[in-house]
């Protein structure tokens, strides 16, 4: 490997500067990924190892990340398991047929659901072929709560009412669910790990909409289950969106490398939080990635300063949006590489 940055970091050895990544950096704002969003639809994208391939060194090769991460999705896991999923434009991601009784959790795949995501093994052995050590590859699943949101609600939503009403008034059924999720997605994430992805993470997109008390329940059991099997294979990176008052149970009691934080909290509150145990990752509001680059440069120096520049992974706190240009991102990125102690 030529660039270690992101693994020292998990392993919370020295490094010059922190490693720098973006969420969702291989997507819309890049025109070069435009360019294949109007010739291929999205699961043909996701498919396709030759396209999910290129995708994936768009931002490596052109924004200069640290990192690449795969080009998927989170839903290819519910597919899996036989649901259909649809991405609808200007709509986000759509399930026909949702989860609501023990029968619906009984008919869904979970011993073969991890050999139906052959294309994603095949994708990152060509992605780390291709990327021939610059830098390491990240693959990732959605947590179990997350990906339950999807499967009871059906699409997109706010607040996930239904999902959060299904996991309070049928938690025998929830819970069934959750574990049925979990172990496919372990499996899946040691085949990624065997095919060649370097680092794992974890997206729990909407576990900050559970009160402290659901998240034990609901979301951090399946957190730690996975992060703790996985964890014997790469390094884990836990990111639980939201839930911030989990941050020292999860530093504390989970084998994750790292946890990730979005812009909701201050990074010396996550520190403190986390006295140091695990590696901590975010947590820049990617709107202010429409400041002038300069401010851009100015802002994420502090965050470094903020943080420390050990143990830290400079990221966004969620998704950067379709709308920053370009040179806003590159900006971002030539900020950490500027990074004087
Ligand atoms: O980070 C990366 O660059 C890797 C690729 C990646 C995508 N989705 C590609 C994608 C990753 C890591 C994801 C994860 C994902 N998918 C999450 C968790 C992270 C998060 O953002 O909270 C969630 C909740 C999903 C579900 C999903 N997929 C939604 C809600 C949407 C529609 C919203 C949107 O941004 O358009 C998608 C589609 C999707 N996944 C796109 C991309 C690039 C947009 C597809 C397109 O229109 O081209």
């Amino acid at each position: 490997m030529q660039n270690h940055l992101l693994l020292k970091a998990l392993k919370g050895e020295p490094v010059k500067r922190p490693p720098v990544w973006m969420m969702r950096q291989a997507g819309r704002y890049l025109p070069s990924y435009m360019e294949l969003r109007r010739k291929y639809d999205f699961f043909t994208r996701v498919q396709t190892p030759q396209l999910a391939c290129e995708i994936t060194l768009q931002p490596v090769d052109q924004i200069g990340v640290d990192a690449a991460i795969l080009f998927s999705d989170i839903l290819v896991v519910p597919q899996a398991m036989g649901l259909d999923v649809q991405l609808i434009e200007h709509k986000g991601p759509y399930l026909p047929k949702t989860i609501q009784s023990h029968s619906d959790i009984s008919r869904l795949e979970s011993d073969e659901a991890a050999d139906k995501l052959q294309y994603v093994y095949d994708a990152i052995r060509l992605i780390k072929k291709e990327l021939n050590g610059k830098v390491p590859l990240i693959g990732f699943a959605g947590a179990p709560f997350t990906i339950l949101c999807y499967m009871v609600e059906g699409k997109g939503s706010k607040n996930f009412e239904r999902a959060r009403q299904f996991c309070v008034s049928k938690p025998l059924e929830a819970h069934s669910l959750l574990s049925k999720i979990t172990d496919v997605t372990i499996q899946y994430l040691i085949r990624q790990v065997k095919a060649g992805a370097d680092v794992i993470q974890v997206f729990d997109s909407w576990s900050g909409l559970l009160s402290p008390s659901d998240f034990s329940k609901f979301a951090r059991p399946y957190l730690i289950q996975i992060a703790n099997e996985l964890s014997a294979h790469a390094p884990v990176i836990l990111f639980p969106k939201g839930s911030w008052y989990a941050l020292e149970d999860l530093a504390v009691n989970s084998k994750a490398s790292a946890l990730g934080v979005d812009w909701c909290i201050s990074p010396l509150t996550a520190r403190t939080l986390t006295a140091g145990r695990v590696t901590l990752q975010g947590n820049f509001d990617p709107a202010h990635l429409h400041l002038s680059p300069e401010d851009i440069t100015q802002e994420v120096h502090d965050m470094i300063r903020q943080f420390g520049p050990q143990r830290y992974i400079v990221n966004l706190g969620h998704g950067i949006t379709p709308d920053v240009p370009v040179q806003n991102a590159k900006a971002f990125v030539e900020a950490v590489k500027s990074f004087k102690s």
